[in-house]
């Protein structure tokens, strides 16, 4: 079931996604060759508690920290770790979830470590440019077909390979409801999109094979070929006719400088 929100309901998940950007930007001031994961995790922490909010991955299904953080092969679900250490040439996917005043935000950012070769680098941008030509999509009338169709025929033009068994997904008063958003699918298809949905909208892309397996930690999710991944997530609102960003990556842009992609 898909549960609609109101304007004042929005507002307060825009609150719980600019604390989650804000966090992520915090992590893009960390991320350098020689920094551990388990580093990455413990300031994104510490900066939603510090915002009065909570970090919602932390003990979601048992997952043991406050955000995913996934190096190069690992698509998404990376557990951090003090042995996973960044180098450079690198890049690492961190996915970050706050919940505020009951309502949750999710939002996802793929960062170059140091110098990243020029094919890892069009891997991200296509991801990234995916991603909001998937969000152009979401606006009332449209079907999530729109959506993932688009996004399936920007990557694979490409010649990438679109993750099927991770989804985007609705979010409001829990982090994943109603509906999936898949990332592939046909125009047309689909859900009709409405005033008050609100969705996260996240692509997972490999530069080879689009086959993942899971480690035995039951989390961590690889590419079978072990060619890198890239993931960018925004939530987001369809209201007023329009499609509304709740979360941003303005304040990672401010940190990075002309090091952001
Ligand atoms: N936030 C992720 C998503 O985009 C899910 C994280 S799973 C968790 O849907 F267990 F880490 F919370
Ligand atoms: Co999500």
């Amino acid at each position: 079931m898909i549960f609609l929100k109101t304007d004042e309901e929005i507002e307060l998940m825009r609150i719980a996604d600019t604390i989650t950007a804000k966090a992520l930007a915090e992590v893009a001031k960390l991320v350098a060759p020689g920094v551990s994961t388990y580093e990455l995790d413990k300031r994104a922490e510490e900066f939603i508690r510090d915002n009065g909010a909570e970090p919602n991955f932390l003990n979601y299904a048992g997952y043991p920290a406050s955000i995913c953080a996934s190096v190069n092969d690992v698509v998404v679900h990376g557990i951090p770790s003090k042995d996973i250490i960044l180098k450079e040439g690198d890049i690492i996917s961190v996915d970050c979830g706050a919940v505020k005043d009951g309502f949750h935000g999710d939002s996802c950012y793929t960062f170059p470590v140091g110098d990243i070769s020029p094919e890892v680098m069009r891997l991200c941008k296509t991801t990234k440019e995916a991603l909001y030509k998937g969000i152009e999509m979401a606006i009332p009338g449209n079907r999530l077909g729109d959506i993932g169709a688009t996004i399936q025929q920007h990557c694979e033009a490409q010649g990438y390979g679109v993750v099927r068994e991770m989804t985007g997904h609705g979010i409001g008063r829990a982090m994943h409801e109603d509906p999936e958003v898949l990332n592939y699918g046909k125009r047309g298809n689909g859900t009709k999109l409405k005033n008050g949905m609100c969705i996260a909208i996240e692509p997972m892309i490999t530069m080879g094979d689009r086959n993942i397996y899971f480690e035995n930690d039951g989390w961590t999710t690889r590419t079978v070929d072990h060619k890198p991944a890239a993931h960018y997530e925004h939530s987001v609102a369809i209201h007023h006719g329009k499609v509304d960003i709740l979360s941003s990556f303005e304040y990672i842009k401010e940190v990075l400088g002309d090091r952001f992609i």
